[in-house]
């Protein structure tokens, strides 16, 4: 029925009204005062109560939400509702852990659970669609839009993908659900020099190997929309990009809904030098398959002259409509247009205990404990004095992350607050150095403190005294998100000094790394005895951070992307190909090497440590000669070798040895998160099938090839046992 609810009004439509639908503006004037007065805002308002607006975004709030929809249904002559966009990108009010940080989970059930608190959220506030899931696999930490992604790997980003795409949209019909955009469409993670915005210009085989695989999952999910991206890819803006949107998702992939542009992107092809104008820039999205404007206001101005003009066929402008409607009939709003606004629901969902839970126990999974020697973690409850150094352990913003425009400024448990729940230990706590100067804010440059070191004296008399040290450093929440590419992968001001001067009168340190991105701490990693990689971890940081420092949850999260050992090794990722010269058998100069620093990450995609330990035995492989489209089971003992209960990451790898086209040396094809007990054994078995072993060539055909493949299982992408099989 919604089909034919969709060809129904399709016939009641004016040109004008397709198109408006097609339209979609950022939330304008204090939509519950009176119409605005001249500018632009008078300009949308006239639109939407013309029926020329399908959407807004950034419009937030049952108050205002029923505001804007109550025009759009009551005043424009069809009265077909809103729909209300919105970044709902790692929580709503009640953050999640930066979406990098909840993808070293590894826990899929965790992610679909935290996106489920989003969805709860933002929907209880009026918003029915969040741009989000970001899958755009990325490999250089320098951009900053890794903390928005899953990481470097395309089968991890596609299983998070998914679990978040479920997550978000659940039962559409439901009110507390959203729809999804599987984001950036695409290859926006492959920004040449992690600079933002920039070009993308890589292979097809690696875009279909490496960067579609998550859209391609999501589209399979049932995602119902995508949003594309402001790169060019290989000389075409992806908002313009046929290839793109119309042959792999709507032709290939049979995607039935809409595709958003990115803000202004339509326009932005003109300055790409791809469109001489706005008329030539709308003509070239509409026929490139992008469904719906946001905010370059160029649809709404030159969509129906075209068509007029006899530029675009009328039947690219309904193929959109249709697609934006279905989403608008599928959510429920045509049924009830106000369905997720109900002032009381918003009160009782927002903050809420269940929502805080469930985000703490997302921090804490998110957790990765990156180094122990000694032992010196988890703390004694008793008997100690711990130190608490760094304004980041008493910042109540920054651990909020980026990308988090409903959420409010000092809402986040700090470390101190969390730390302090543990009264058995004496704790002190010193700044140590204040981070930033000036304002930090989602849109201002974030300007660090490199010169004032008045803290540094009372802190290391304090730390001189201390049984353990933690020192909580990194980056500031608004130093990572859009915008905010590095050319430096340091801890940024004077915070590597700090570390250093309190390393000279006390070398138990813990240091607890906040960060929206692989950091490059090669000075820390050798020196420093304990470092927990703790992101920014959301609402709920300090109390994840203090559990995880007082053992009363085991850590197990794994990276979801390497660390570097500089900068210069950017991008790094574990799935690279060989080179034909790997090693240096010949013992010269002439193989593939820096002649400074080790080819290998700092810390490997797939590490991470536990308090306890992990054995790894007894890797079989059932058939050592299977043939094409059979399944291949590979198991292994995995045994919790240590003191405590915990759990671990059991990771799967392959390596095609030789096929028709280079294929990397190690490729994540299974994993499993499992829970044992203090001297318990589990035999953990893949299979692995024809969805695992192939590949697509450049021209986007799957092949499965015969030959032999190494299969990897372990503890890290590094830390492995080897077997290999035959295929053929
Ligand atoms: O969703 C975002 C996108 O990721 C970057 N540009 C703006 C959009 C809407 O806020």
């Amino acid at each position: 029925p919604i089909e034919e609810r969709i060809s129904l009004l399709m016939k009641e439509m004016t040109l004008e009204e397709k198109v408006g639908q097609m339209n979609q503006y950022n939330g304008f004037w204090d939509v519950t005062g009176p119409a605005p007065k001249g500018g632009n805002a008078e300009l949308k308002y006239e639109h939407l109560r013309k029926g020329w607006v399908g959407s807004m975004l950034t419009v937030r709030g049952v108050k205002e939400v029923r505001a804007v929809q109550k025009i759009a249904v009551e005043e424009t002559r069809l009265g077909i509702p809103l729909i209300i966009g919105f970044d709902v990108i790692h929580g709503y009010k009640t953050l999640s852990p930066i979406p990098l940080a909840e993808a070293a989970s590894w826990d899929l059930e965790a992610i679909k659970k935290s996106a489920q608190i989003a969805a709860d959220e933002a929907s209880a506030s009026g918003i029915n669609w969040t741009f989000g899931p970001n899958m755009d696999i990325s490999r250089d930490a320098r951009w900053g839009r890794v903390m928005e992604g899953a990481g470097e790997d395309p089968y991890l980003g596609s299983k998070v993908a998914v679990a978040r795409v479920k997550g978000f949209q659940g039962n559409l019909a439901d009110n507390n659900t959203i729809a999804a955009c599987a984001k950036h469409f695409a290859a926006y993670g492959f920004a040449e020099a992690g600079l933002d915005y920039n070009t993308v210009d890589i292979s097809n085989s690696t875009l279909y190997n490496t960067v579609l695989p998550p859209f391609k999952a999501a589209s399979e999910a049932g995602v119902r929309t995508m949003m594309n991206s402001f790169n060019t890819l290989n000389g075409v803006p992806a908002t313009g990009n046929s290839f793109l949107q119309r042959d792999i998702l709507k032709g290939k992939w049979n995607f039935n809904g809409f595709v958003i542009s990115d803000w202004a992107s339509v326009r932005e092809m003109i300055t790409h030098g791809f469109a001489k104008d706005e008329a030539e820039a709308a003509l070239k999205a509409i026929q490139a398959g992008s469904d719906m404007d946001m905010e370059s206001h160029i649809y709404v101005a030159e969509l129906v002259k075209l068509v007029n003009d006899k530029k675009v066929e009328v039947a690219l402008v309904d193929d959109a409509v249709k697609r934006i409607l279905r989403v608008k009939f599928e959510l429920g709003l045509f049924d009830d247009p106000y369905k997720y606004c109900d002032e009381k629901r918003e009160k009782a969902t927002i903050g809420n205990k269940a929502n805080n839970d469930g985000v703490l126990d997302m921090a804490k999974k998110s957790i990765v404990l990156l180094k122990n020697e000694g032992n010196l973690l988890p703390l004694k409850k008793t008997g100690q004095k711990i130190v608490l150094i760094g304004s980041l352990a008493n910042d109540k913003t920054s651990p909020l992350g980026s990308w988090r425009i409903a959420s409010d400024d000092n809402t986040a448990v700090s470390v101190l607050e969390g730390m302090q729940q543990y009264k058995g230990n004496q704790l002190q706590y010193e700044k140590g150095t204040e981070l930033t100067i000036g304002k930090t804010t989602f849109l201002d440059e974030v300007v660090f403190n490199t010169t004032d070191t008045s803290g540094f004296e009372s802190a290391k008399k304090a730390a001189s005294t201390a049984d353990v040290v933690i020192m909580v450093l990194g980056e500031h929440g608004f130093q990572s998100g859009e915008g905010r590419s590095r050319t430096n992968l340091d801890l940024p001001g004077n915070q590597q000094q700090l570390l250093e001067e309190i390393y000279k009168v006390n070398k138990n340190i813990v240091l607890v790394l906040n960060n929206g991105r692989p950091l490059a701490l090669p000075w820390a990693a050798e020196h420093v005895p304990a470092i927990v990689e703790a992101w920014q971890l959301g609402t709920q940081t300090g109390n994840a951070v203090a559990q995880v420092l007082y053992g009363d949850y085991n850590p197990s999260g794994k990276l979801p992307m390497s660390f570097p050992r500089n900068v210069g090794q950017c991008p790094i990722y574990y799935n690279h190909f060989s080179t034909g010269r790997p090693i240096d058998s010949d013992k010269n100069v002439f193989w593939s090497h820096y002649s400074d620093v080790e080819k290998t990450p700092l810390f490997a995609f797939g590490h991470g440590l536990s308090y306890t330990t992990f054995g790894y035995k007894n890797l079989q492989i059932d058939k050592l000669n299977p043939s094409k489209g059979e399944t291949v089971k590979v198991s292994v003992d995995v045994t919790n070798t240590g003191n405590v209960d915990g759990k671990e990451v059991v990771q799967l790898y392959i390596r095609d040895v030789t096929a028709s086209l280079s294929r990397p040396v190690k490729e994540l094809k299974g994993f499993e998160l499992v829970s044992l007990k203090k001297g318990e054994t589990k035999t953990i078995t893949f299979n692995l099938t024809d969805a695992e072993l192939g590949f697509y060539n450049n021209n986007g055909e799957y092949l499965v090839e015969a030959g032999k493949f190494k299969i990897f299982v372990g503890t890290s992408s590094t830390e492995v046992l080897e077997s290999e099989f035959e295929l053929k």
